[in-house]
């Protein structure tokens, strides 16, 4: 059975999340059985969903795996709400959807997974907000129409819109974690951080990645990596190294 998250003293490993981009569903089943005692969640997004499908991610959950989906759901209200629904049929512990889909859209898409969880008994995913994509800067939000000043301006006003509607958090950029934090006090409001590697230290005039380490430090509830595992010779010893980071800088 899955677990609702909560923010407090987890463990490094527990807040790592492997995001397994990878074509086939064999792929990802070999790499969560290689890698399921190193990390504590594992992310299916658009790429194995559309490869793999529901029933691969059903699998997973009923294997004993935390599962992200990480489809970002952005569509009218009602169809969001839908598939919030489905997510929880699927037994995932925290799905996404886009907070520039709305406020009734995200409303309905919380108020759904709780309703739904209600009446399967079973716990409610934490549903997040993707703020900016990382991979945006202020010239493509532009062109999008979006007159915000700056990319840690809009993410400070989706960030506070998906609290107010009852969403548990938001993925962002780690750069954009202690911009969320003061928006967003409240204890348990979870950032989850992609654009993470471990050798970010080695090539840091790119701005948009950072290192485990420092994505802890910066307050990060979970990091998401994949390629840096996913594309190592030994995944698990990968994974371990990315933890290992993870508890130095927990216990600094
Ligand atoms: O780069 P990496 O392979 O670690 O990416 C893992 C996941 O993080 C991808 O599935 C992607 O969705 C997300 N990502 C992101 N922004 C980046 C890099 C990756 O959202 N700059």
């Amino acid at each position: 059975m899955t677990t609702k998250v909560t923010a407090g003293a987890v463990s490094a490993r527990e807040k790592l999340i492997v995001a397994l981009d990878v074509e086939t569903a064999a792929e990802a089943r070999r790499l969560f059985e290689a890698l399921r005692d190193e990390a504590g969640v594992f992310k299916v997004g658009s790429q194995l969903f559309t490869s793999a499908g529901p029933d691969f991610v059903r699998g997973l959950t009923e294997a004993g795996a935390s599962v992200f989906l990480d489809l970002k759901f952005h569509d009218i209200p009602n169809t969001v709400a839908a598939a919030a629904r489905e997510a929880v049929r699927l037994g995932v512990r925290l799905f996404d959807v886009h907070a520039s889909g709305g406020v009734e859209m995200m409303r309905r898409a919380a108020g759904a997974a709780a309703e739904e969880a209600a009446r399967l008994g079973v716990p409610k995913p934490s549903v997040i907000a993707v703020t900016v994509l990382t991979s945006m800067d202020e010239a493509a939000l532009r062109e999008c129409g979006v007159a915000a000043a700056s990319v840690e301006g809009q993410v400070r006003r989706l960030a506070r819109l998906a609290d107010a509607c009852g969403l548990e958090g938001v993925v962002a950029s780690p750069h954009e974690i202690r911009p969320v934090r003061e928006e967003v006090g409240r204890t348990g409001f979870l950032v989850v951080t992609p654009g993470v590697h471990p050798s970010a230290a080695a090539y840091a005039d790119q701005k948009r990645v950072m290192s485990p380490a420092d994505a802890i430090r910066s307050g990060a509830d979970f990091i998401v990596v994949g390629r840096a595992i996913l594309n190592s010779g030994d995944p698990a010893c990968a994974a371990r190294a990315v933890v290992e980071e993870m508890e130095e800088a927990q216990s600094q």
